[in-house]
């Protein structure tokens, strides 16, 4: 079925004049051009005179009475006050297509990746309007990710949009890299924003590889390209995703990262006249943040955007305003733990921290109820870690403590996943399932050598806490759980 709406929103912006203005004035990143009087977002192309330099692509950022701000897309040199400015009649778009899948395209729709110009691409609105809510549907499907940790703790639904946040160098990236080689979906939209040009090869060839690249398609815009560019990367990204959603296929959009976005965002408002408001971010930042990841999502009658983006946490501190924006704009947040990446527990998620808010309209509650169980065991190794680590903790205090010491290293070995290595979702059920049995018996065992009274199931019984020599409260279930083997630093 042929969507027409794309065409009609890309006509409602039609400007049927072709305007023009002169450059006057230089303003940081930014020019003021007098007598060009058109809407922000426009295209433009400015005309250096200077017959050395080629016009140079730009976007209205803003307008002071007669004078529109216009941001260059491309560097600035050779524009000189006197320039001429035409004004595009057509509105902000990127082109888009099936022929984009395993390409790699910069935020203007060329091809970076030395191959041909990709066919049959036809313009898309890159501001499109906002989706009618009542059009939206309800996340209900799961998407795989192949990934057991978010899989089975965090489980995603198909047009969620999720928030994958760390400090620097934590392993955001290369979650991303391996969710785009592992999930379920029928294309794969990558937005490389603000990224060094070695990461972009590096993420492309090495992390993507050939397998994930056929089915993608890759927006990149570096650091060093002008912010207005990065933006714009953002938003060709998302228009191209939208393409194939609205052709009735379900899209996996990776965006990494939200923080580079705002940081370019943030100079394009600056630039524009607008006041620095929260750590320097001007209001803008955060208003089309929150437009841009409602752009994601399930439509009626098409198909979904299941989006994740990644957050760079500034000192672990989740509270600094992008981040604390983006997990309120977002439907669940994937904290990364540098305690975990430094032990070399890939992927590093803390899986107390996170939250997928949809993950219960997903899985079927006998899923839900074995999610419970994990968490509940890793909450309670949380709560003993520290006196472990010292040899403080005597087993049999705490029955959820015990199970949790004596499967460690299957918990631990069920979340550790190599980036090569795609679980699919039936293993990982099955390996749930059985962590979760095993929990059950070793916890019955636990309860019937010391005593149903001294190791209730339900519920969870607060930690009794005792130095190690002093008389175990269960000395049966710690005689037990002293034959199993300890783990490296733990006392027995
Ligand atoms: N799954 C993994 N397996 C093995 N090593 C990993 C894994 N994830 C991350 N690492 C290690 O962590 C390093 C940083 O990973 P990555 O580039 O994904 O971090 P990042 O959070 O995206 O960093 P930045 O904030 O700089 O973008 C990698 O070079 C690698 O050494
Ligand atoms: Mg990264």
């Amino acid at each position: 079925m042929i969507h027409l709406s794309p065409h009609f929103e890309l006509l409602r912006h039609l400007e049927p004049r072709r305007l023009a203005g002169t450059v006057r004035s230089c303003r940081g990143l930014a020019f003021v051009v007098d007598g060009l009087r058109m809407p922000i977002g426009a295209t433009v192309s400015i005309e250096p005179r200077g017959e050395t330099h080629a016009p140079v692509m730009g976007e209205v950022v803003g307008f002071d009475g007669g004078s529109a701000i216009v941001m260059a897309l491309e560097g600035g040199h050779g524009i000189a006050s006197g320039d001429r400015v035409i004004g595009d009649a057509m509105p902000a778009a990127a082109l888009v297509g099936d022929s984009l899948v395993g390409r790699v395209i910069d935020g203007l729709g060329r091809p970076i990746d030395g191959a041909p110009a990709p066919a049959k691409l036809r313009p898309r609105a890159l501001h499109p309007r906002t989706i009618n809510p009542l059009l939206r549907r309800p996340v209900r499907e799961r998407m795989e990710t192949g990934i057991r940790a978010v899989d089975s703790m965090l489980t995603l639904g198909r047009g969620q949009r999720l928030g994958i946040f760390s400090g620097a160098g934590v392993g955001k990236s290369l979650l991303l890299g391996s969710m785009a080689r592992h999930c379920a979906a029928d294309v794969v939209v990558l937005a490389l924003v603000g990224e060094r040009g070695r990461e972009v090869r590096e993420f492309v060839d090495g992390v993507l590889g050939a397998d994930g690249r056929s089915r993608s398609v890759v927006v990149a815009s570096t650091g060093d390209e002008s912010p207005l560019m990065r933006v714009r990367a953002c938003h060709a990204a998302l228009a191209v995703a939208e393409h194939f959603r609205d052709a009735g296929r379900h899209v996996l959009l990776l965006l990494d990262s939200l923080t580079r976005l705002a940081h370019a965002q943030r100079q394009v408002g600056l630039s524009a006249g607008e006041p620095p408001a929260t750590r320097g971010y001007p209001p803008s930042v955060f208003a089309s943040m929150a437009k841009l990841v409602e752009r994601a999502g399930s439509i009626e009658g098409r198909g979904s955007i299941t989006a994740l983006f990644t957050v760079l946490v500034d000192g672990d501190d989740l509270a600094e305003p992008i981040a604390d924006t983006a997990r309120s704009a977002l439907d669940g947040h994937v904290v990364l733990s540098r305690a975990l990446a430094s032990k070399g527990h890939h992927p590093a998620i803390d899986v107390l921290e996170s939250v997928s808010r949809t993950a219960d309209a997903v899985v079927s509650p006998a899923e839900r109820e074995q999610r419970r169980v994990l968490r509940r065991l890793l909450a309670a190794h949380r709560d003993v870690e520290e006196l472990l680590s010292i040899g403080a903790y005597a087993r049999g205090s705490n029955p959820d403590a015990d199970v949790a010491i004596a499967l460690r290293e299957r918990i631990d070995s069920f979340l550790r996943q190599s980036t090569e290595e795609r679980s699919a979702w039936s293993t990982t059920a099955s390996m749930l399932a059985e962590l979760c049995a095993e929990a059950e018996t070793l916890r019955a065992k636990l309860a019937s050598s010391a005593g149903a009274a001294a190791v209730p199931a339900m519920p969870r019984a607060a930690p009794q806490i005792r130095r190690q020599g002093a008389a175990p409260h269960a000395p049966a279930a710690a005689a037990h759980l002293a034959a199993v083997p300890p783990r490296e630093g733990v006392a027995a």
